[in-house]
């Protein structure tokens, strides 16, 4: 277990074996294909090696007496017949291995989509779409692309180089040992590159992610931008990201684009030593020149391998990068956690009490919300206050989107803490300011919560929450499509459909954010009417900036900068609070006025 606020380990290998145990039960599970692409690679290289042994027969055959075009003709036979096979088992190991790493790649993919569904707002709060999205994107090409042809190019240049080096030694072990002497210095330069490869490319993701975080924002936020004609500005910003985005992928490039010339380089000097040394041994008749040329055709099969191994190293170390990456999310927990051996949510809920609650944002310093202490029963708890006063935290607490601390929340007299997390959750539904209507019709929108309700009761709820009429106007009632392709609903028709749901869901506790904000003040006097029937055996918290409507709550608390500042019924508020008198005139009057 990971005990909160264990330090990171850095980077170093121990850790890079940790982040590789995350694939290790998929190497496990699809072990039979990985097998049998391995065993085709195995014989893809095996014939390929035989072919120069052949040539030579060939070749060193021609200069003896008797050669004749039959003989020729056989040997020829047997390359395609070898070429054939080699074809076959070609496509048997790209199928399992490429296979394989497509395999790895959905299966990391629904883990770590089924695991982020299980994080907390906390999570969510510390991370950017852009980067959640470069990791389901980027970093798992990355973990396919090495699990996939990083891992056949290793496998293959490993038996290639070690199968060439034996045949060359078999050939001539002296000239060999003269063949391999760049090979060292195209491995450390290779290690060197590949170090320079990795740091940019972990730029080119970053910067990726911030591109992509960017053009989100901006289409969400596409009416403000227009508003503002903001269009040019944002461009030009957009701009200017892109054009770093292309500087750090040149780089990149450039790097990339000195490692194969330079590789190449280094190989190819090998070639010339062979030349000359070889050469002359088979002048002086040493070895034959069948074998020489058999040499030479190794020899170019060795550089290959030695190419391949900078790429791998590279592929490698972006797949574990990026695997790395991925696993910080994973061992990522939800904040809030239920007890493992939760006491029963109680059958009916009676009252929210809250007892000297001190409320700090994860990583942040300063409480928001201080000592507050509340009872909440049944019927409506009216909280109203500045912007910023703590009405969103404070309801956001009681919903448990954040963790509070022992004793200062029970439900009847049990600490919420003690409660199973998922059955508490189950007994609360949350109206927020910006709610989110799904693009599927009325009908399933409110129906969400309550999947088999029938259409009386989903009348009904949509009467109290004053949208029934406004839905039978509606091209196809009930059955419109919102949404994508579909009717657009006003921001105040959304939060009343939001609201419909929340009803029909039947929850103990329904918590209301400001989630009548979009509607009128007539509307939202007559929902808090229609609701009460609703709530009367229920826990109902309505967060509202208009006085009037509350009015009919059965008790208010006004906050201020974090605290309760008063609380009581409204009569005793137009009393006892200065802030509630004046605002509350100032809303009526101005009403009236209008
Ligand atoms: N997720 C958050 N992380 C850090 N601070 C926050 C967060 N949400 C709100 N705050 C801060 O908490 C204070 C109260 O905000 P909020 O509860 O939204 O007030 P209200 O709903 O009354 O307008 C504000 O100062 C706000 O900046
Ligand atoms: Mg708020």
């Amino acid at each position: 277990m990971r005990a909160a606020g264990e330090p990171k380990l850095s980077s170093g290998s121990d850790n890079s074996w940790q982040t590789l145990s995350l694939v290790l039960p998929f190497f496990k599970q699809y072990r039979w294909q990985l097998f049998i692409g391995f065993l085709s690679l195995l014989a893809v290289n095996g014939l390929q090696l035989v072919i120069p042994r052949i040539i030579k027969h060939a070749i060193d055959g021609l200069q003896q007496a008797g050669a004749s075009s039959e003989v020729l003709m056989q040997y020829g036979f047997m390359i395609v017949g070898l070429a054939l096979f080699i074809a076959i088992f070609r496509f048997g190991w790209r199928f399992m291995i490429l296979g394989f790493s497509r395999h790895l790649e959905k299966d990391l993919r629904n883990w770590l989509f089924s695991h982020l569904l299980t994080l907390d707002r906390v999570f969510f709060q510390r991370r950017t779409t852009g980067e959640i999205m470069a990791l389901a994107t980027n970093d798992l090409a990355a973990v396919q692309l090495a699990g996939g042809m990083g891992l056949v190019a290793f496998a293959d240049a490993l038996v290639l180089s070690v199968a060439a080096l034996s045949f060359m030694a078999y050939i001539h072990p002296g000239l060999t040992l003269i063949a391999i002497v760049p090979m060292p210095v195209l491995a450390l330069l290779t290690r060197f590159l590949s170090r320079r490869l990795h740091r940019y490319f972990k730029k080119v993701q970053e910067q990726f992610s911030r591109l992509t975080q960017f053009v989100r924002t901006s289409i969400n936020s596409i009416r403000m931008i227009k508003a503002y004609t903001m269009e040019k500005n944002q461009t030009k910003r957009f701009d200017v990201m892109g054009r770093e985005y292309v500087q750090d992928n040149l780089r990149l490039a450039k790097v990339q684009g000195t490692l194969f010339p330079v590789s190449g380089f280094i190989a190819n000097t090998s070639m010339l030593l062979v030349l000359l040394f070889g050469g002359r041994l088979t002048i002086q008749g040493s070895i034959t020149i069948g074998d020489f040329v058999a040499f030479t055709s190794y020899l170019f099969m060795l550089t290959w391998p030695m190419m391949a191994l900078g790429w791998v190293t590279n592929l490698f170390q972006r797949g574990v990068t990026s695997l790395q990456r991925i696993k910080n999310v994973l061992d990522e927990q939800p904040v809030i956690i239920s007890p493992s051996e939760p006491v029963q949510v109680p059958e009916k809920l009676n009252s929210i009490v809250v007892r000297n609650l001190t409320f700090t944002y994860p990583d942040q310093n300063d409480a928001i919300l201080q000592d507050i202490s509340l009872e909440i029963n049944w019927g409506i708890l009216g909280i109203v206050g500045r912007t910023g006063s703590g009405k969103t935290t404070l309801s956001h607490l009681l919903a448990r989107l954040y963790p509070v601390e022992n004793d200062t929340l029970f439900w009847n007299i049990i600490d919420v803490n003690k409660l199973d997390l998922a059955e508490v959750r189950r007994r609360i539904a949350l109206v927020p300011q910006d709610v989110t209507v799904f693009s599927d019709t009325v009908r399933d929108n409110i129906s969400m919560g309550k999947p088999d309700a029938n259409r009386e009761e989903i009348e009904t709820v949509a009467r109290a929450a004053a949208i029934h009429d406004e839905i039978l106007a509606l091209p196809e009632g009930y059955d419109t499509r919102i949404g994508e392709r579909g009717v657009k609903l006003s921001g105040g028709q959304r939060q009343r459909i939001a609201l419909a749901r929340a009803l029909l869901s039947d929850r103990q506790v329904l918590i209301i954010d400001d989630g009548l904000s979009a509607v009128d003040m007539e509307t939202e006097h007559q929902i808090i009417g229609a609701m009460q029937p609703f709530v009367r055996d229920r826990i109902c918290i309505i967060v509202s900036h208009r006085l009037a409507p509350l009015a009919q709550a059965d008790r208010l608390i006004v906050m201020d900068r974090g605290k309760i500042a008063s609380q009581g019924d409204h009569e005793q508020l137009l009393r006892k609070s200065r802030f509630y008198a004046t605002i509350y005139e100032y809303q009526t009057n101005r009403l009236g006025k209008v």
